[in-house]
């Protein structure tokens, strides 16, 4: 199993909509995916339930992860599913530091303000802390999102040198904003079930997160296959 933990320390820069997004991705390139829903708000679980019939198979969504139980249920998950994505709740808790410590990946929503920008700083430093002070080194990208593919802000323009100035890598593909991210949660629907005379621009959508899931996979593959060779949990199914 590997695991991908998606974290900003400011509230709403994305994270839950990137779950979703990476875990039907994922889901649909024939892999096993479960979600740890960390946020006692439950987005994710909501949208899971609302789902019913329409669950994609092989994907599953685990509700009220804490720090105290964290360790637990991976250690109940980890034979039985492919990869692991973690959905922390938008603020510095005792579980940030946990969910780093277990991740193979981990991915830094940002939307291109300076406020998102220093959530991420936060987890970066964080990161950085645990490679030099316990050797843990735990490679992570920023993952821009609600981006308009039109302008370029200054506070974007900002965000990007900043991440230039530290040395974080940025994926090349950010998530749009767009009406489908927004609603896929309120209708009980994936992107791929959603009714496309409703939803403006559902292929764009698609597409988005398509490119994003073969970016993600392309860059977390090196990491998630050496970890299949030295474990003895379940090897990654599918890898050519
Ligand atoms: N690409 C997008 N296009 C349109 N709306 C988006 C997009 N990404 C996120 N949103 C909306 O922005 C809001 C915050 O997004 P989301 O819940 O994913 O952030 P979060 O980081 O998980 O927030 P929290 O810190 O509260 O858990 C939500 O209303 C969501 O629907
Ligand atoms: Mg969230």
């Amino acid at each position: 199993m590997s695991v991908i933990t998606f974290a900003n320390t400011k509230g709403g820069a994305g994270k839950t909509t990137a779950v979703l997004i990476l875990a039907c991705e994922l889901q649909r390139m024939g892999y096993s995916v479960a979600v740890f829903d960390a946020d006692p708000q439950r987005w994710i679980s909501k949208w899971f339930e609302q789902l019913g019939d329409k669950r994609p198979k092989g994907l599953s969504v685990v509700s009220y992860i804490t720090a105290s139980n964290l360790d637990l249920n991976i250690r109940e998950l980890k034979n039985s599913v492919d990869f692991l994505l973690i959905d922390l709740p938008g603020a510095r808790s005792p579980l940030l530091a946990q969910a780093l410590g277990y991740s193979d990946y981990v991915l830094i929503p940002v939307q291109g303000s300076a406020m998102d920008a220093q959530g991420a700083a936060n987890v970066i430093e964080l990161l950085q802390y645990l490679d030099i002070k316990a050797g843990l080194h735990i490679p992570h990208s920023v993952l821009l999102t609600r981006i308009n593919p039109m302008v370029t802000t200054r506070a974007l323009q900002a965000v990007k040198e900043m991440l230039e100035t530290k040395r974080v890598h940025l994926l090349e593909t950010p998530i749009i904003e767009r009406a489908a991210f927004r609603d896929v949660f309120g209708v009980g629907e994936t992107l791929y079930t959603m009714d496309p005379q409703r939803v403006s621009n559902l292929e764009k959508a698609q597409h988005n997160a398509h490119m994003l899931g073969m970016e993600v996979f392309r860059r977390i593959l090196p990491y998630v296959t050496a970890r299949a060779q030295r474990s003895e949990s379940k090897p990654l199914l599918n890898v050519a």
